[in-house]
């Protein structure tokens, strides 16, 4: 614990949300230390757990995550040592040194069965081993840390790593024709965005004293819905105004396009939770996908800036 308690450890190094974390953390005046493999590799818990109790920062964000959906299937046991029990490991080591710890989960936890967004207390039933192994996460993070906030989230992009955006603006380069899921609906969700949500959320746990209600599980996606062409439409055409070629987008069954995982039909989550609790609202998708494409065409390849993060 720091005497200004604005120390925030965060998992996860190069990852969507760990990068625009430091960003937004940063900017905010935050202390921001990144740690992540291989000095904090979460598959090996004890490793966590030392770099976390060594460190002893006011805030803890697991930013970190086995995210390879359909490698998933063929991997269960790494991705369930990550999901599940590396994220146990740091939400027992912030318990230790009393820190909240704020967590990143799925909307691939839901089978998709619903047709109406998602509530925190819907059932869960994943379809696939990754929704399994983040499902098992929430629970053990749970358990391990009173202090914990799960933001289930979904279809997370930003100008980082790698994405369905910078997918699509690659074969909108490449090819004069893609074809693209159009039953799947769900909410694409900036990962600034989520990071800036993150960063109010502790904001108001620094300022004043938590109520029980300000822990537990919440939703927390971009608003509106789409579905996966749906959103290869939007891109394709943002790219297109800003002088990039545009190719046709078809859309096309689900069963047009095997996957190893199911994915849910439909996975939009209600973020009424996150609004009534902490008064956050996620701007429209749309907005976020512009602001995105901003960067990545006057970036080059939505390359980082200067920041003041520590990198261990
Ligand atoms: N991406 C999505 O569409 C999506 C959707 C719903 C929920 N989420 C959740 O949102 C969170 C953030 O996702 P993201 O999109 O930012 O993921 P991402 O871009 O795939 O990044 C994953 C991060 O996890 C780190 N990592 C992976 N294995 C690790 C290990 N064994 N030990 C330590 N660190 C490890 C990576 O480390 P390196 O920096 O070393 O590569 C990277 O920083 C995750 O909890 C994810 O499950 C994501």
């Amino acid at each position: 614990m720091t005497s200004d308690g604005k120390f925030v450890l965060v998992i996860g190094r190069d990852g969507q949300v760990a990068r625009s974390l430091e960003e937004i953390l940063s900017a905010s005046g935050y202390h921001v230390v990144q740690i992540g493999r291989p000095e904090a590799d979460l598959r090996n818990p004890a490793l966590v757990s030392k770099a976390i109790l060594a460190s002893r920062p006011d805030f803890i964000v697991n930013a970190a995550a086995y995210t390879a959906v359909d490698q998933a299937e063929d991997e269960p046991e790494t991705a369930f040592a990550i999901n599940a029990a590396g994220a146990q490991a740091a939400a027992e080591a912030a318990s230790n040194v009393s820190a909240p710890i704020i967590h990143f989960s799925t909307d691939y936890v839901f089978d998709g069965a619903k047709r109406a967004p998602y509530v925190e207390t819907d059932t869960v039933s994943p379809l696939g081993v990754y929704g399994h192994s983040k499902l098992i996460g929430e629970s053990l993070v749970a358990e391990a840390n009173p202090k914990h906030i799960i933001l289930r989230t979904a279809w997370v992009f930003s100008p980082f790593g790698s994405n369905f955006v910078k997918t699509m603006l690659r074969l909108n380069r490449e090819r004069p024709e893609i074809n693209v899921v159009d039953d799947q609906q769900g909410s694409p969700t900036y990962a600034p965005d989520l990071a800036a949500t993150v960063c109010r959320i502790i904001d108001r746990l620094h300022t004043f004293p938590p109520n029980p209600e300000h822990f537990g599980t919440f939703h927390a996606t971009n608003g509106g819905k789409t579905s996966w062409y749906g959103f290869a439409r939007a891109i394709v055409d943002g790219a297109a105004q800003r002088g990039a070629p545009h190719a046709i987008v078809h859309p096309i069954p689900t069963s047009d396009y095997p996957t190893k995982a199911r994915r849910p039909a439909y996975s939009v989550l209600s973020n009424e939770k996150l609004s009534y609790v902490y008064d956050i609202k996620l701007r429209p998708w749309s907005d976020a996908l512009s602001e995105a494409l901003d960067r990545l065409f006057s970036v080059p390849h939505g390359e980082k800036t200067a920041t003041s993060a520590t990198r261990l």
